[in-house]
């Protein structure tokens, strides 16, 4: 199983799509196992987003990701941070999938909803910049059965 940061930036909130976002991670099969609501310090988004210091939309970014309050979700589940990438789309809104977060409610390149860690490498950064070990609970849910089959080694598909 893999874990994944997922966050919904400012424009997710402010615009009431805290729901509909979090019903499609849900639906897709993927477990919850970490959720709060925080405004974002500035100094955890510049660690956030370290990769694109010097970029000229680094500074505009950083303005945005603090503009108000944000929803951070750590998300367990196999391959889960590709599943994730994939249920967000295109980071251009404009060009992301019909079907994915950012191509069914989103129009802009920074204002795009959301934001999915890349790599494991990522992921493990990210979720630490955000939860501590003890504000992600370890459960079994009871649909993973049929969500991920049944076989009884165990073994998951
Ligand atoms: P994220 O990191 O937020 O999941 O998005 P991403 O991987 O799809 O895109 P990335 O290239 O990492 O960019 C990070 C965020 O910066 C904003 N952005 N603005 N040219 C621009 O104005 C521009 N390009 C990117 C977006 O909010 C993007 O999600
Ligand atoms: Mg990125």
């Amino acid at each position: 199983m893999e874990r994944t940061l997922l966050l919904l930036k400012p424009d997710a909130v402010q615009r009431g799509l805290v729901g509909r976002i979090i019903d499609r991670v849900e639906a897709k099969g993927l477990k919850i196992v970490g959720l709060k609501m925080l405004a974002i310090p500035r100094e955890i988004a510049e660690r956030m987003y370290a990769e694109h210091e010097g970029k000229d939309f680094h500074a505009p970014l950083m303005e945005f990701v603090c503009s108000g309050p944000a929803v951070a979700m750590v998300v367990e589940g196999l391959d889960a941070i590709a599943a994730v990438r994939r249920l967000l789309g295109n980071t251009n809104a404009r060009e992301a999938a019909a079907g994915t977060v950012r191509g069914d409610f989103a129009m802009s390149r920074r204002h795009n909803l959301t934001h999915g860690s890349d790599s494991p490498a990522s992921a493990e950064r990210e979720i630490a910049l955000f939860f501590t070990p003890e504000e992600m609970l370890d459960y079994q849910p009871t649909m993973d059965a049929w969500i991920y089959g049944r076989l009884a080694d165990g073994e998951r598909t």
